[in-house]
């Protein structure tokens, strides 16, 4: 064993992994029998359009899938995001100063290293809060991040945003950032980003940080390629979607009566991904008491991936009482990193006023 090593596990010894560790489920498996949870899947799948909601690619295939997009040659969002994290991470931490880190749909946390590193380096406290709707990747990663940094404290939620965001508790720490990297905004439509976006507001206090990664508009022949790769990830992925339906609404999809579909819409600026079925079918799942009549080539929309104009987010942002103190691209401007501050008239408190 090397003598860093050594080091470490005396150090991890002393502060055990399990002594530095919360996690919170707010889905328990009994909830799902007994409450609402599957009426977002009833209602997408009864409407004329179909569609699904993209939190449901990620159970623990669906996470381990999404980490192997992230590392393919066409996705070129991941690494893009990387090297803005990597130059600007220590300019980001001199802005917060110390700060809670909370990530919005933490997966791996492998690029929310770039940021604990940076933090560290100044000697900060380090306080984490993941949030992610697979449990499995977030205990994991939560503790692989535990055995890597000794001093740092994890909260984690297993749950939506929407019910995170909600339970979050004040901070120990001066200041709170929420991180939301990777581009998952691009999953909402232009009216849930509004909603979105005052949950956020409402989780902060005036003068706390808001961190938002995007994904730019490009041309179609970068875009396309990347939610179609050669080696078909993208395509057992978005099937997995299916896979995660039937063990978790006891259903009876078969996968290879579907194929993967994805095309950039060029006056919508979104990648639209869906299912599409090879031949007319019944689908059924049991634990919804459902029903799904399926035609010849008939598609479910099960994500949408907005490419953003750097100045329109910029202004929505700030509308919304969120004000962007700078903004990090790559020299393509392939991606955008935007570090904003919560302001004191955010639209809700001047709502509340008049
Ligand atoms: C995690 C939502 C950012 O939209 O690029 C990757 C998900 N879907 N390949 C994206 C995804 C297909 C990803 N986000």
């Amino acid at each position: 064993m090397s003598i860093s090593k050594a080091v470490n596990r005396n150090v991890t010894s002393q502060n055990s992994v399990e002594k530095r560790l919360q996690i919170q489920h707010l889905i328990g498996a009994t909830q799902i029998v007994a409450s609402s949870i599957g009426s977002d899947v009833v209602k997408g799948l009864t409407q004329t359009s179909k569609s699904l909601p993209p939190c449901y690619f990620y159970d623990d295939r669906g996470s381990e899938l999404f980490e192997q997009i992230c590392d393919l040659p066409e996705y070129y969002l991941t690494r893009t995001e990387t090297t803005i994290l990597q130059q600007f991470a220590g300019e980001i931490a001199n802005i917060t100063g110390v700060c809670e880190l909370v990530e919005l749909g933490s997966g791996s946390s492998t690029k929310t290293r770039i940021l604990l590193d940076a933090y560290q380096q100044l000697g900060y406290p380090l306080h984490y809060l993941p949030i992610d709707v697979c449990a499995g990747i977030l205990e994991s990663s939560a503790k692989q991040l535990l055995r890597d940094y000794p001093l740092l404290q994890v909260y984690a939620l297993a749950g939506t945003y929407e019910l995170a965001l909600a339970k979050l508790l004040p901070t120990q720490l001066p200041s709170r950032m929420i991180g939301f990297i990777g581009s998952s905004l691009g999953n909402l439509t232009p009216r849930e980003c509004d909603v979105f976006f005052s949950q956020i507001t409402e989780a902060l206090q005036v003068g706390e940080y808001f961190l938002l990664g995007i994904d730019l508009r490009k041309p179609k022949q970068i875009l396309e390629p990347a939610y179609n790769d050669s080696q078909g990830v993208t395509a057992a992925f978005n099937l997995n979607m299916l896979e995660h339906l039937n063990q978790q609404f006891d259903g009876n999809f078969d996968t290879m009566q579907f194929e993967h579909w994805a095309f950039y819409n060029e006056s919508e600026h979104q990648i639209e991904m869906h299912l599409r079925s090879k031949r007319s079918q019944i689908v059924e799942l049991r634990a919804l008491n459902l029903k799904v009549n399926f035609a010849l080539g008939e598609t479910i929309l099960t994500e949408i991936s907005r490419k953003f104009d750097l100045d329109t987010i910029k202004q929505q942002l700030t509308a919304q009482g969120l004000l962007p103190l700078q903004v990090w691209t790559d020299p393509n401007q392939w991606f955008g990193l935007l570090l904003c501050q919560m302001q004191a008239s955010s639209k809700s408190e001047y709502a509340s006023y008049i």
